[in-house]
């Protein structure tokens, strides 16, 4: 699990990162310090497993304005992005 975000290159990093601070940043807050959606910082984020966020970002939570993104993102993406969120190193 922990190799597989290795995976994505550079560029497409960058792409995560455009979408994490546009799109996602529209509800989560551009700093991600929250507004529509909660906080997405490391410390709040510290005590949740990565699968149980990259599912979040890949399905959303049905009955919340969280959106699936699986339309745009792959398993790996979303983990990716998981990660990055919850500070850790991707590789
Ligand atoms: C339309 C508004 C909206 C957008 C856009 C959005 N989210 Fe969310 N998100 C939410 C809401 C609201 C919640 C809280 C859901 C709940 O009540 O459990 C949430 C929850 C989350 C969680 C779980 C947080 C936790 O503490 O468990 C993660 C991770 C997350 N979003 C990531 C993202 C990412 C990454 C994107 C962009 C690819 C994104 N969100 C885009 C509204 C949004």
């Amino acid at each position: 699990m922990a190799a597989i975000a290795a995976d994505i290159t550079l560029q497409r990093q960058d792409e995560l990162l455009y979408l994490l601070h546009q799109d996602c940043g529209s509800c989560h807050g551009m700093t991600l310090k929250g507004g529509l959606g909660p906080p997405l910082l490391p410390q709040v984020l510290q005590d949740k497993p990565v699968e149980l966020l990259s599912a979040t970002i890949l399905f959303g939570r049905p009955s919340t304005p969280m959106p699936p993104w699986s339309f745009m993102l792959n398993a790996d993406e979303a983990t990716w992005l998981a990660k990055h969120l919850k500070g850790q190193a991707h590789d």
